[in-house]
């Protein structure tokens, strides 16, 4: 994970960089930093935490034109100040700022830098060393360094004495803009405000030098390349505004609009018409790949095309698939899907199955991210930015694109029973009485059938990653294969029960969850004959839009749960929005 984000031209570019840094956020904030060139010597200031805290430690009078920031997801080494980047090569002369892992750090340190002196814990400070003990001049140094270098980089490198910034790049992003003022790099387009004339991606094994005047592109062999800059189409720079007191409650009740958008953009602006969609029906089989939420939003994807195309699908967390001996076949179409699209799990996978010459297709909510370069068809999801690092409305709009796929390579029309749901859809409103009492269980288990399954998973995770809650989502009829021995008093059993077919089988695991002592909270659009703790009642839709409404009032659960912790929803511990590391 870990943003970066470089400044270089006539204004000061440290305001630019700090600013940079902010939207970067998601990429990790458990600490961030900056380096800069002061009388032609390195300097730099670090802080732990979030980047209002480096924000207040750099003096107002202290304006720059050369700089590099770092805000960081810790990987290597505990969270501190001197595991923050920049890092500096030990003779104060290279500092870097980085994204990725350096797999073979200790190999490098051992072979090449056993007599330097290390101030911290992480591989990205041996880089550092390692550019400094290269020869010849800078740009050479940084191409010699990455050629002993093992795993994933997008770097920005600043020298002493020498007004450039060196980029460098493998398997992380690296973006460079530039305008008559200067330039800036950064690992996320959307950092770059539009007043920047011509937006360059950098790939993977190709350098950029930038300076205020100009930036110069080389390939691995030190050799100039030209690269045409790339034309944005529709960008949207525009940042979030926080219009709830966190963007994870802005971004809940935005989902009804999310339903709308993707609803017009699929159907009225039939997004479908530019396809040749009979390519895809080809294919026999279908394997879905994702991490995390993607993964539960993939298990439905799977569900819809299974049940409405009858083709054969599979579905695989990214980060096994990698590493497991799947049968990758050309009769197959792999699809990704992931809300970044820089998910290095999920591209990692993608790389994998598109360089033995299969077709891939990618479900991504952001433009001009790393998996839709690869895809051969891209299905966007319009849930507009998502901020918060708990996926909610990216999540509904990933199950409802999905469906809407599934339905037309079906050749289902299900235009408007699909309209009456995104125009009546409303979030409900959650009855707080009951929350006190909810916030009491500290073990609590989600359960389902099929695709109330997927919705136990997916909430479950949910109330892990913002409330900190020991939960687990698990399939109804597994209970009594183990996990019910957990059942007693003090726990809370969460069904999700939606499937009209599957209601008498859901009210005999009630049953033995009430015989353990067990407590319930039932939510459900079904008329249940059993008697629960909780309930909460959801609207009825078809059967295959249940999960996008089963799984509001679990979101707003897990929201409140975290809220009334003292949690920080948005930023939760350990954690960021993009994982681009494995
Ligand atoms: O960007 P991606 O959709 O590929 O991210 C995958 C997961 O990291 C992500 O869904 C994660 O599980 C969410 N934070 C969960 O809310």
């Amino acid at each position: 994970m870990c943003g970066i984000c470089a400044g270089i031209g006539k204004n000061d570019q440290i305001a630019y960089v700090i600013l940079g840094l902010k939207k970067l956020e998601y990429r990790g904030y458990d600490s961030s930093g900056i380096a800069f060139l002061r009388n032609k010597k390195l300097e730099f200031i670090k802080s732990v935490g979030q980047i209002k805290n480096l924000e207040k430690k750099i003096p107002n009078e202290l304006k720059e034109n050369i700089v590099i920031g770092h805000t960081r997801w810790a990987t290597h080494g505990k969270v501190c100040e001197e595991n923050a980047h920049p890092h500096l090569s030990e003779n104060k002369k290279i500092a870097v700022v980085h994204n990725g892992i350096i797999e073979n750090y200790e190999s490098l340190k051992t072979e090449f830098l056993s007599d330097k002196k290390f101030y911290s814990q992480t591989d990205t400070e041996v880089f550092a060393n390692l550019i400094e003990l290269q020869k010849g001049k800078n740009l050479a140094k940084l191409i010699q360094a990455t050629k002993l270098v093992k795993g994933s980089f997008a770097v920005a490198m600043l020298a002493e004495n020498d007004e450039n910034i060196y980029l460098a790049k493998k398997a992380s992003p690296l973006y460079v803009a530039i305008n008559n003022d200067g330039a800036m790099a950064s690992s996320d387009i959307s950092v770059f405000a539009n007043k920047f004339d011509d937006f360059y991606i950098l790939e993977d094994d190709e350098f950029a030098v930038i300076n205020s005047k100009n930036v110069c592109f080389y390939d691995k062999n030190g050799k100039k390349i030209k690269k045409n800059s790339v034309f944005l189409n529709n960008f949207d720079f525009k940042e979030e505004n926080l219009t709830e007191k966190y963007f994870m409650l802005k971004e809940i009740k935005e989902q009804p609009m999310v339903l709308r958008k993707t609803y017009f953009k699929y159907f009225a602006e039939d997004f479908f018409s530019k396809w040749d969609l009979e390519i895809i029906k080809k294919f026999k089989q279908f394997h879905f790949v994702a991490c995390g939420t993607a993964y539960h939003s993939a298990l439905l994807g799977a569900q819809y095309v299974q049940t409405f195309c009858k083709k054969e699908c599979k579905v695989s967390i990214a980060s096994e698939f990698r590493y497991g001996n799947e049968i990758i076949s050309k009769n197959c179409l792999y699809i990704f899907v992931s809300q970044s699209g820089e998910t290095a799990d999920t591209i990692a996978c993608a790389s994998l199955v598109k360089n033995k010459g299969c077709k891939i297709m990618c479900v991504t909510n952001v433009p001009y991210c790393t998996l839709n370069k690869l895809a051969d068809f891209v299905l966007p999801t319009f849930a507009g930015k998502e901020i918060a690092v708990a996926s909610t409305k990216a999540y509904v709009a990933q199950v409802f694109t999905m469906l809407i796929f599934a339905l037309k390579l079906a050749d289902k029309n299900f235009q408007e029973q699909i309209k009456q749901f995104v125009l009546s859809y409303e979030i409900p409103s959650l009855d707080k009485k009951f929350l006190k009492e909810i916030f009491k269980f500290k073990k609590i288990f989600f359960i389902g059938r099929q695709k109330d399954y997927v919705t136990s998973l997916e909430a479950a995770l949910k109330l892990k990653e913002i409330a900190y809650i020991n939960c687990l989502g698990i399939a109804s009829g597994e209970l009594k294969h183990g996990t019910l021995a957990l059942i007693d008093e003090d726990t809370l059993v969460v069904a999700i029960s939606t499937e009209k077919s599957l209601k008498d089988k859901v009210e005999s695991n009630l049953q033995e969850v009430k015989a353990r002592g067990g407590k319930i909270l039932l939510v459900s659009n079904l008329q249940h004959d059993i008697e629960v703790e909780f309930l909460i009642n959801i609207a009825t839709f078809s059967d295959y839009l249940m999960p996008i409404v089963s799984i509001v009032p679990l979101q707003q659960l897990a929201f409140e749960y975290a809220i009334s912790q003292g949690y920080n929803p948005d930023k939760p511990r350990n954690l960021a929005k993009s994982v681009t590391v494995e």
